[in-house]
């Protein structure tokens, strides 16, 4: 198995717990609908920004698979960052420099930070821009990277977010 394969089966498998480990309706608002969508705008935003994909990635499948209603859920970053501390070294093999970084998107990605180390910003600004989903045009004020905060950035998102 390539590294890239290895990289892409770890993935998938994490992909497999957070959906397992999630409470509600898959198809839902905060479902693996808004997972892939994140995803794709984490990699886009990445691309500009330079943060680190693999991180972007497992930042958009495990951010709220601990979510337990769609309102604000205070402290489902915290039990998302826990859950990710508990697939480390079976499913998920990450540098202790690199899980840092992840833990630390996940955990804080509730509190509107905009702030922080670029790859924690890019995961934090993939996830705003999916706003439209719920009626929300994203505001440049609360995104964190100026790539995000271009209006064809956020148009793009939109017409992805179903606005
Ligand atoms: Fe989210």
């Amino acid at each position: 198995m390539s590294a890239a394969d290895f990289v892409q089966t770890e993935l998938q498998q994490v992909v497999r717990a957070a959906k397992q480990r999630f409470i509600m309706d898959l198809h839902g608002l905060h479902g693996v609908g808004h997972w892939q969508r994140v995803c794709e705008n984490g990699l886009r935003i990445a691309e500009q920004t330079g943060a680190n994909p693999l991180i972007v990635e497992l930042f958009a499948f495990l951010h709220d698979c601990c979510r337990e209603d769609d309102g604000t859920d205070p402290g489902h970053g915290e039990r998302a960052a826990e859950f990710s501390v508990s697939l480390r070294g079976s499913i998920l093999h990450l540098s202790d420099g690199d899980f840092a970084v992840l833990h630390e998107a996940i955990r804080d990605h509730e509190l509107g930070l905009t702030e922080g180390d670029i790859t924690v910003l890019t995961c934090w600004d993939a996830d705003r821009l999916d706003l439209g989903r719920v009626g929300i045009r994203p505001d440049p004020r609360y995104l964190c990277t100026a790539f995000a905060r271009r209006k064809e950035t956020i148009i793009w998102a939109l017409k992805r977010s179903g606005w």
